[in-house]
């Protein structure tokens, strides 16, 4: 990479010079790359308007998720939430990301109890009283990309299993509160980690979160099991996901052979998620879709 010189324009895309924009910023990530850490790339870091952008999607995203959970009851097949999803987007002026991508049929992943996550909504899958479900929601609004998920008890559930659900929603909402930038993303993975392992759950190894914004899934990669190394360190402008999947029983899944996407827990014990995406902000983060 040519260096730039404190009067050039930053190469950030916020059309500022340098030396009042990214220029401390390069010094102190070159500080930590020297020190041996894994640093973020250039294309990992948002500019202000991206980041409004971003945040325009995920008020939308915020809302498709209000609308479907103003709505999902027993009786309500998959197939419903997918029409919600659908209809909600595009009346917001949004695309639902999911939707052909890399061949998904529909416009949501909905998955139900063991199903961990990449269920696709169907008419024969009939939300059942004690079920616990994951509505997973991705907007493109103004060719920004936000991701969300929520979990959804039908009914009354096994008190075990509404542990479940409050226990990862406490893991995600905890995960993204430590997020700083300086700090690490084995800080979010140590705290899921930490939460999972104290209430006897597993946590998903193959499956994490992303980098999100200006496409659907950017890097880097999240991972959420107990961390051994810092991993990457974390800067203003990163974006990403927090979305552990939590398993009540062991943390092995397989793929559903025959639609080639839904995961299931491999002992079929039930499995929670939720998803927000999180900015990395100069004093600390900021929750743009949950
Ligand atoms: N929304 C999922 C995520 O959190 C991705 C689903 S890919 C899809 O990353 F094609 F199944 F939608
Ligand atoms: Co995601």
């Amino acid at each position: 990479m040519k260096p730039l010189n404190r009067n050039d324009v930053c190469w950030c895309g916020s059309g500022r010079k340098y030396k009042k924009c990214h220029e401390a910023f390069d010094q102190q990530i070159e500080h930590y790359r020297l020190k041996g850490f894994q640093v973020p790339t250039r294309a990992m870091i948002k500019t202000k308007a991206q980041i409004d952008g971003i945040r325009e999607s995920g008020l939308r995203n915020i809302e498709v998720l209000d609308t479907v959970a103003a709505k999902i009851c027993a009786g309500m097949p998959t197939s419903e939430i997918d029409r919600i999803v659908e209809e909600t987007t595009r009346k917001l002026g949004g695309i639902p990301a999911p939707l052909n991508y890399e061949g998904f049929p529909k416009s949501v992943c909905s998955s139900i109890n063991d199903q961990v996550c990449h269920g696709i909504p169907s008419e024969n899958d009939i939300l059942q009283e004690g079920d616990i479900v994951n509505v997973d929601v991705s907007t493109i609004y103004g060719g920004y990309f936000s991701d969300s998920s929520r979990m959804f008890i039908i009914g009354e559930t096994d008190p075990a299993w509404k542990k479940l659900v409050e226990v990862t929603h406490e893991a995600v909402i905890k995960g993204a509160e430590i997020v700083k930038p300086w700090g690490f993303l084995s800080d979010v993975a140590q705290v899921v980690s930490d939460i999972a392992k104290a209430n006897g759950y597993s946590i998903v190894r193959e499956i994490g979160g992303h980098g999100v914004g200006l496409e659907f899934h950017e890097d880097p990669w999240v991972g959420y099991t107990e961390p051994k190394e810092p991993g990457l360190l974390l800067a203003p402008g990163m974006v990403f996901t927090v979305e552990p999947m939590i398993n009540m029983g062991l943390p092995d899944i397989f793929q559903d052979e025959e639609n080639g996407w839904t995961i299931y827990t491999e002992d079929g014990s039930p499995s929670a998620q939720w998803e927000v995406t999180v900015a990395v902000t100069e004093n600390g983060h900021e929750i743009l879709a949950y």
